[in-house]
């Protein structure tokens, strides 16, 4: 199989050309798909088509997936697979749109998923768009005084089912000590260094930051807030429009992502989604 590696935008993200994700990718194929993906990113391949099953063990080709936590979200039959979709409802009827803000994938667990794989099933005509921010160009970009703030800093990550930017009541509800937090929740530092490329990215997830250890709850939002306007600058994003086929897998230790709700939402949005194993953020 020949493919080339198309980059998509200055920022992040790739399209890879030419391969058949229902085929056996040989090492040597499996080896460049894996360098274009820690260096771009985000990587698209288009004109797929593919059963849960067949997504499953195209994922196989790239990590090892892992099971998601909601298991009322999964594939029936499949359950390595989960789904996103937009004709899921809030208690009150209303649709329960996910993944609006910003954010890294499952930041609350001690070993977040390393990558997130969707595939678009069912897609609005247009719109519905995914957003990434390259996180390590955020990083080699921050002025140095922030920079410097941020060495050796690390964030509480809390678990909640709301995927709504934490609010100030929330994030103030109880003041507990560092040492109760890090008992109760899970701390990442804040400057991680990639496992493969050994280069940096700011690791944020503002869904699920508490606040930093050693600051108060109000230090920590405006200084949250800094970083994610930093980071989420237009140099530094990558605007994903989705065809039929396409397959999407994004590096969660070096990227954010967030949903664009930009269509009518009558019509229906479908992803099948797949989590790979990663390793504790260092
Ligand atoms: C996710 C997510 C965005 C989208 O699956 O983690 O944020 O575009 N999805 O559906
Ligand atoms: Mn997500």
């Amino acid at each position: 199989m020949a493919f080339e590696v198309c980059k998509l935008s200055k920022s992040l993200g790739a399209e890879v050309k030419g391969l058949d994700l229902r085929e056996a990718l040989n090492p040597s194929i499996r080896t460049k798909i894996n360098d274009a993906f820690v260096e771009n990113v985000v990587l698209v391949f288009r004109n797929q088509n593919l059963t849960a099953q067949q997504f499953l063990a195209a994922a196989k080709q790239l990590g090892q997936p892992a099971t998601q936590k909601l298991s009322q979200y999964k594939v029936p039959g499949c359950p390595m697979v989960s789904y996103v979709s937009n004709q899921e409802k809030t208690d009150a009827g209303n649709p329960k749109l996910l993944g609006k803000a910003w954010h890294t994938d499952h930041s609350f667990q001690p070993e977040p998923p390393k990558a997130t794989l969707l595939y678009g099933v069912k897609l609005p005509k247009r719109g519905g768009d995914t957003w990434f921010a390259n996180m390590k160009l955020a990083y080699d970009t921050l002025p140095n005084k922030l920079k410097d703030r941020i060495k050796g800093l690390e964030a509480i990550h809390a678990y909640r089912e709301s995927r709504e930017v934490m609010s100030k009541n929330e994030r103030n509800a109880e003041i507990l000590t560092d040492a109760e937090e890090r008992k109760l929740n899970t701390v990442h530092p804040v400057i991680r260094t990639h496992d493969i490329s050994g280069s940096k990215s700011i690791y944020l997830n503002p869904l699920r930051i508490k606040r930093f250890i050693g600051m108060s709850s109000d230090e920590s939002s405006k200084l949250l807030e800094r970083l994610i306007l930093h980071s989420t600058k237009d140099n530094l994003v990558y605007v994903h429009r989705w065809q039929q086929g396409d397959v999407i897998i994004w590096d969660n230790r070096q990227a954010m992502h967030r949903v664009e709700h930009n269509y009518d939402l009558s019509e229906e949005r479908l992803m099948h989604r797949i989590i790979l194993k990663g390793i504790k953020p260092e």
